[in-house]
């Protein structure tokens, strides 16, 4: 159990912010890289941090739907509908942006990602620099405030659940003095279900353009009709970019059943080094009953449900870097609906070793 940022901590991260600085703070779903959205040169500290490509937006954090209301053309009813039942929590909207909204924040892009997260810390952090904000500027001069944050890892790699994570992704920013405000492990592990409302004023749907521990069906149920999933038109998730979310060690994923023959085979094409296997508890019992005391091949269960399953989803990831096991085998989940996020992520991770034969 880590130690939550301090009043005092938050404070001086809220002073950060107002300078023009990047902070790292926890978020109920994965730690965030945070900047004055409102300051485009704050801002590109975090895209060359993350070494992400300047033409992917970043999502704007808000304290709550009013503060949001700033940032967007207009809150449409869906929108206004999905922020009653679903804010502060694990949900971006997408929505046409506000016309004073500086280009860097949206990538380029005629819309905008808001979101307002639960996590206490992330909401302390808002209301400091909020308050900060409106102290240094002036009431007048403060027209909206928000924090641009995607996840704090560099570009296509594993998002953090933890502040150590946070370290180790960005060593030197950390002891250059940014601050991590830390709040423990992430309660939902994976980045936010992001919807995009921003073309239902032109007759368009609601569309998913990424998964998340909001389900779509809960979605679908309080917004009263489908939700699509991503199509040509929708505008561009970087996060949907094939190969994300990757380890370092080579991964590849597979059905449970083909796990025993995968695994034979690896044996026979390696001559030395190590096999890390990813499967259910119940999988890894059986593949350990096939495999004897086959000692190149480790074994590690996850959790059988999805929320558990998400929460340790990324760390296990890390866990396994850090081993540095020659390659990593892992058991594909069910292809239904309650595990589609996490099939996202996994289908991701694996992408970027796709065109690698040997794995
Ligand atoms: O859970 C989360 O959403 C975390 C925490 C820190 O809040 N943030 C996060 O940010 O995952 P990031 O930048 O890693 O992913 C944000 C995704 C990107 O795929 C980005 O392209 C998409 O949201 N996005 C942001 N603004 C957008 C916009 N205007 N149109 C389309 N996609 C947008
Ligand atoms: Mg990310």
């Amino acid at each position: 159990m880590t130690t939550w940022a301090t009043p005092a901590q938050i404070q001086s991260a809220a002073e950060t912010l107002v300078r023009g600085e990047l902070v790292a703070f926890a978020t109920e779903t994965v730690y965030g890289l945070g900047a004055d959205a409102s300051n485009p040169e704050a801002v590109a500290k975090i895209f060359a941090a993350k070494g992400r490509p300047s033409d992917h937006p970043v999502i704007v954090h808000v304290a709550d739907a009013q503060a949001a209301s700033v940032w967007v053309s207009e809150v449409s009813e869906s929108a206004q509908v999905l922020m009653d039942a679903f804010w502060p929590g694990p949900l971006t909207l997408i929505l046409p942006k506000a016309d004073w909204v500086p280009s860097q924040v949206s990538g380029g892009q005629s819309t905008i990602g808001v979101r307002c997260p639960s996590h206490p810390v992330a909401q302390a952090l808002l209301t400091e620099f909020s308050e900060q904000l409106i102290q240094v500027r002036g009431a007048e001069n403060v027209r909206a405030v928000g924090i641009a944050a995607p996840s704090a890892n560099r570009y296509g790699q594993v998002s953090p659940t933890q502040a150590a994570h946070v370290e180790q992704e960005f060593a030197e920013l950390v002891a250059a003095g940014m601050p991590i405000l830390a709040g423990g492990d992430s309660e939902f592990g994976i980045e936010s279900t992001i919807v995009d409302l921003s073309r239902m004023d032109q007759g368009g749907s609601p569309a998913l353009l990424r998964p998340g521990s909001l389900g779509r069906a809960v979605i679908e149920e309080v917004l009263g009709q489908p939700v699509l999933g991503q199509d040509a038109q929708a505008p561009r998730v970087p996060g949907s970019v094939k190969a994300h979310y990757a380890p370092r060690t080579p991964m590849r994923l597979w059905d449970a059943q083909a796990l025993p023959q995968a695994i034979e085979d690896w044996l026979k094409q390696y001559g030395a080094g190590q096999l890390a296997v990813v499967a259910s508890a119940v999988e890894c019992e059986h593949l350990q009953a096939v495999l004897g005391s086959q000692s190149r091949v480790q074994c590690f269960a996850m959790p059988n449900h999805p929320q558990a399953y998400a929460q340790v989803l990324y760390a296990q990831l890390r866990a396994l870097d850090a081993l540095q096991m020659t390659t990593i085998y892992w058991a594909n989940v069910p292809a239904t609906e309650d595990w589609l996020a996490i099939r996202d992520r996994l289908q991701r991770a694996g992408a970027a070793f796709e065109t690698e034969q040997s794995i």
